[in-house]
């Protein structure tokens, strides 16, 4: 009797369960670009295609990284940039693995308390907009460790066609005509002069980068001491210092990329490569996925109560130790093994009920022995020799401290905000961060930046990741699982609505109109805050797929210009 009435109760519950769960698309033959050899997925076509040629003249997924994110500067400054910092976990042919930190650090003359008045309040918009906002960038340093190491081009061969674009100019999209009218009044607010993008600048106007392209010509010549040491160096610190900031030459001349360990760990039987700290995106995917693996997502459903719940709490708790632990680990202790490990996990998730949900003010860090926001870029390559790469990279905010150098054609980041400019107070994407974050000269701030590769059966299986600040980590999680959980296409994983919970606050965020109202009052009985006002878009993911023929499958976002380019 009381295992009919068991069995009846589970029927109930399941067939609750199958109302409410909802799959984006039945619509199995949607499935991007597919093609035969080589591929770049980015947020503007002039920067996979650039890419793309690259690897169509025998070049490597390498040298297609300095390109794209070169090309990237001239064609979506809004996040592109030359003036910010990035990361890229890599995978060669061969299987070997690692990652390059071309983050941007805090400047020697930076000061632990230097956004707080006297008062120890957070001055507003000090770590946000203008040129006290700016970390070291690092990006040019980035484009090229990558290519002295791995490069099979010569670099002229790289950045010509990027010279060739600047001068050529890029044609403005619906959306980058509607991003630049949203940010010019706060142009205004950080720049002395006017600059270029004061313009009413509307779609299918071209607009032509002759500074840049100068810059770069300069680079060309010169090599990365151009941009660290030479003239470019020189009049980029005249800039800084004229707008007050505290960026030296020598802060310059010390920068460099540093090659990390990547984050790897298993989640069934995939193998995941993934961003190391200074990025928590790596420890903090790790950690989600290790959390949500004893539950069986397929047999919940595709964005149903229970698979909200499990990955909502298991984020929850991720988000709350990102908080406490994690920093450059160049400067704190980061005890990402034991964040990571099977039996932390299952801890954690120990007083996790699917009656109700916990709340986030009884959940603290573990104990062991992070708004509608893409304003960085992703891009995401696979080369015909098998090389695979995955390239996160910022200014930070949309444009970001929206203090732009027309000497040179760049918009400088406001990096700096990343930092916890004082503990318990949130930066701007809502993150909370303690001593692990604080500001100390030459350390890089924590990121979420989320660039990841995935094994199958030892072989190449995705090169994802995503703009979203605080909400990267969950975007490439839900993108992941939906193509391993979901069965779904490359496309579809990118294109299917997507949800997020940091810890603080307490609240899932979830893109509005896109998941069934009665979900919704369902997850709200269980004790679950829904915000979707916050959040019109979440994360803006570029992946390429290997489809079991050995084609690759591009996932270009339909929020934005994104694109797939391959032949
Ligand atoms: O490194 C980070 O985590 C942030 N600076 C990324 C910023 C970002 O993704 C902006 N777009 N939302």
């Amino acid at each position: 009797m009381k295992k009919l009435l068991l069995f009846t109760c589970g029927l109930i519950f399941l067939v609750a369960c199958k109302k409410t769960a909802k799959t984006y698309t039945t619509d199995e033959t949607k499935r991007g670009l597919i093609v035969e050899n080589a591929m770049v997925v980015s947020a503007r076509e002039e920067a996979s295609k650039i890419g793309t040629e690259i690897l169509k003249k025998g070049g490597n997924a390498f040298d297609a990284m300095a390109a794209t994110e070169l090309a990237l500067a001239v064609a979506y400054p809004y996040a592109g940039n030359l003036g910010g910092g990035g990361f890229m976990v890599y995978r060669t042919s061969n299987g070997e693995i690692g990652a390059l930190d071309f983050r941007e650090k805090a400047p020697l003359a930076a000061t632990k308390n230097m956004y707080l008045d006297s008062l120890g309040k957070v001055i507003p918009d000090k770590s946000t907009l203008g040129a006290m906002a700016v970390g070291v960038p690092g990006s040019v340093a980035g484009v090229f460790a990558t290519h002295e190491k791995f490069g099979s081009l010569p670099i002229e061969d790289i950045i010509q066609p990027v010279i060739d674009l600047a001068y050529k100019g890029i044609v403005i999209t619906k959306k980058q005509e509607e991003r630049i009218k949203k940010h010019q009044e706060s142009f205004l607010k950080a720049n002395k002069n006017p600059i270029l993008f004061d313009s009413i600048w509307k779609a299918k106007d071209t607009i032509k980068y002759p500074a840049l392209a100068k810059t770069l010509e300069r680079i060309l010549k010169n090599g990365k001491d151009e941009f660290y040491k030479g003239e470019t160096a020189q009049r980029l610190v005249n800039f800084m210092q004229d707008n007050g900031g505290i960026i030296t030459m020598e802060d310059l001349n010390r920068y460099e990329a540093k090659w990390r360990t990547p984050v790897t760990f298993e989640y069934d039987d995939l193998k995941i490569i993934s961003m190391a700290p200074p990025s928590s995106g790596g420890i903090c995917l790790a950690q989600i996925l290790k959390m949500i693996e004893p539950y069986d997502l397929q047999e919940y459903g595709h964005n149903s109560v229970k698979a909200i719940q499990v990955i909502t709490e298991a984020e929850r708790r991720a988000y709350a130790d990102r908080s406490f632990y994690l920093g450059d680990p160049d400067f704190v202790n980061v005890p990402g093994d034991e964040l990571i490990s099977k039996n932390y996990s299952y801890d954690r998730m120990s007083n996790f009920s699917f009656e109700k949900a916990t709340l986030s003010s009884e959940v603290s860090h573990g104990k062991v022995d992070v708004i509608e926001s893409n304003e960085t870029t992703h891009f995401s390559i696979v080369d015909s020799f098998g090389n695979s790469v995955s390239v996160t990279t910022t200014l930070n905010g949309a444009f970001g401290s929206k203090l732009y150098c027309s000497d040179l054609g760049f918009f400088l980041n406001n990096e700096m905000d990343d930092f916890s400019s004082k503990p318990g107070v949130p930066n701007m994407f809502g993150l909370i961060g303690a001593e692990a974050n604080s500001i100390v000269p030459e350390k890089r701030m924590l990121s979420s930046m989320t660039p990841t590769i995935v094994e199958k059966d030892g072989k190449l299986l995705m090169s994802v990741g995503t703009p979203g600040g605080s909400t990267i980590i969950t975007s490439v999680l839900q993108t992941i699982l939906n193509v391993h959980e979901y069965k779904m296409t490359m496309q579809q994983a990118v294109d299917a609505p997507r949800f997020h919970h940091q810890w603080l606050p307490d609240e899932i965020k979830m893109e509005p109109n896109s998941f069934d109202k009665e979900l919704i009052y369902q997850l709200e009985a269980l004790g679950y805050k829904i915000n979707e006002e916050d959040a019109p878009v979440i994360g803006k993911v570029d992946g390429v797929l290997v489809l079991p023929n050995g084609k690759l499958e591009g996932g270009a976002d339909r929020r934005g210009d994104d694109t797939a380019v391959g032949y």
